[in-house]
């Protein structure tokens, strides 16, 4: 095996496997905020990626992406109910989320936990080079860093939580709360979206662990383990590049026409999952249709939803009942060809995406909460002309950044309502004034910035970055 200096682990490989149009197997960008972030990143660097390829059986051999290696870990039937579905998206993802679903506790889900972070913790010391940066990302793998220390104490490691992470009287419910901790601690630097995060983190390990620390430094042993705000972000200038292209601006236009060239297109692109506010936002819609302050001819919602850990109970649920709601909103406000709603549960390729977000007059990011939330960034990015309202909600890390967006509570459906409103009127101006604001933020603090104030508090002597060149 060819060992890298940079190894990245994360549950997801950047490709997934899929049916392609003709009904040949293809290996295609599997979709969701990690990989978006970090794959664009990695293209032309010296790099690895240790992760799952997506089903169970034996670990397929994938081909190099961009020149990235890619480790597939395999997961068998046990491990993807047990860890994937159970422990990460049952117990972990409810309860770092506010806990707007109940999170699930049971003893056989924490041992494929276990089992299935140390077959990650073992590939990716069998990957790294002597001295070599691992940096291990999001909730799947919290116990990866400690595992590793203890494998490769060589190494420098990173950890890097991607969704939020929970005040103390929430995270204290878990009931292997203890080693989790300590399993994070494991890393020299570990990073979180949010200042808040960084804070709750250190009150826990000092409640849980009696171990000395600030919202920056965690005494443990001889060791001082770094904590720290790093925003994730997009790649900016690509995203505006692509939403400039020709290709994409006809199907801009054509898009428009076939939605019966509306007034107002506003646009929603989420996964189908209920941290991000879909039932809330279309019920704030229906009661908008009902006292005729927005009309189906003027105004039509699009509704992407990709379905997302659909053998998930909660996640079924959720999208039969978003699917009974769209139906009953279209039977009740839609006319002959004039859908109140155009739900589409498809996952899209990047140009039919950033057509989409050419056409939204307003971008309706309302998630109860969320990590960071990157369409909210993606559009911004892609609204050269300082066009277009984004609608994003006070719970999404977005918020802290992309302070000049038209901001709501989205549990106050009074105060959503009147949120969408105030971007459906907003004057041209006003949205220019906000939208210039937030494209020139996200210029200076785009992907690259990220991994560059990631990576340099990580590497402090800077080597490792010299071995690896510029990331961008
Ligand atoms: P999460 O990480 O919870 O999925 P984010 O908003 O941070 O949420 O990231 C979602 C990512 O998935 C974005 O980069 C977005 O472009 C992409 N995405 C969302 N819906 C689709 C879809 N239908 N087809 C392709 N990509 C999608
Ligand atoms: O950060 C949230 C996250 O779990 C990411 O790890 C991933 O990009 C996204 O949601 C999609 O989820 P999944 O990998 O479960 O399909």
């Amino acid at each position: 095996m060819r060992l890298t200096p940079l190894v990245v682990v994360a549950n997801r490989l950047p490709i997934d496997d899929g049916v392609a149009p003709d009904g040949a197997f293809e290996w295609r960008r599997s979709p969701g905020g990690l990989v978006n972030a970090l794959h664009p990143l990695l293209r032309h660097t010296p790099a690895a990626w240790v992760g799952w390829a997506g089903g169970t059986g034996p670990a397929p051999r994938l081909p190099d992406v961009d020149g990235v290696r890619m480790h597939t870990v395999p997961l068998d039937g046990d491990d993807l109910r047990d860890h994937y579905e159970g422990f990460a998206n049952a117990t972990l993802w409810p309860l770092y989320h506010d806990a707007v679903e109940q999170p699930e506790y049971h003893r056989r889900w924490w041992e494929a936990y276990q089992r299935v972070n140390q077959r990650f913790a073992a590939a990716a010391a069998a990957a790294a080079e002597p001295g070599g940066l691992v940096w291990v990302q999001d909730y799947h793998l919290q116990l990866v860093p400690g595992l590793l220390r203890e494998l490769r104490p060589d190494l420098r490691i990173g950890f890097f939580l991607h969704v939020p992470f929970p005040p103390p009287e929430l995270f204290m419910q878990l009931p292997r709360r203890a080693e989790l901790l300590r399993g994070m601690l494991g890393a020299d630097l570990i990073g979180f979206q949010r200042a808040q995060a960084a804070h709750n983190f250190a009150q826990l390990v000092t409640k849980v662990l009696g171990l000395p620390a600030t919202d920056r430094r965690i005494g443990v042993g001889e060791r001082v383990v770094r904590v720290g705000a790093f925003p994730v972000s997009i790649d900016t200038a690509e995203m505006a590049a692509l939403a400039a292209r020709p290709e994409v601006a006809d199907r801009a236009d054509r898009l428009r026409q076939d939605l019966g060239d509306p007034e107002r297109v506003i646009l929603s692109v989420d996964r189908m999952d209920y941290t991000k506010g879909i039932e809330q936002r279309l019920k704030a819609y229906r009661e908008l249709l009902a006292s005729g302050d927005v009309k189906v001819r003027d105004t039509v919602l699009v509704q992407v939803a990709v379905p997302s850990r659909d053998r998930v109970a909660q996640y079924q649920i959720l999208r039969d009942r978003v699917e009974h709601q769209v139906g009953r909103i279209n039977g009740e406000f839609g006319r002959v060809g004039e859908p109140a709603i155009h739900y589409l549960s498809q996952p899209f390729d990047r140009t039919e995406l950033i057509a989409l977000y050419r056409i939204a007059d307003v971008m309706a990011v309302t998630p109860l909460r969320d990590g960071m939330n990157l369409v909210a960034k993606e559009y911004v990015a892609a609204r050269a002309d300082d066009t277009g309202a984004l609608l994003l909600s006070e719970f999404a890390g977005a918020a802290a950044e992309l302070g000049q967006a038209y901001l709501v509570n989205p549990h106050d459906l009074d105060g959503l309502k009147q949120g969408l409103l105030a971007a459906l009127r907003a004057t041209p101006e006003d949205v220019a004034v906000r939208m210039r604001a937030m494209r020139e933020y996200l210029h200076r603090n785009d992907i690259h910035a990220w991994a560059r104030s990631y990576l340099s508090a990580l590497d402090q002597t800077g080597s490792l970055l010299r071995r690896l060149g510029p990331t961008d």
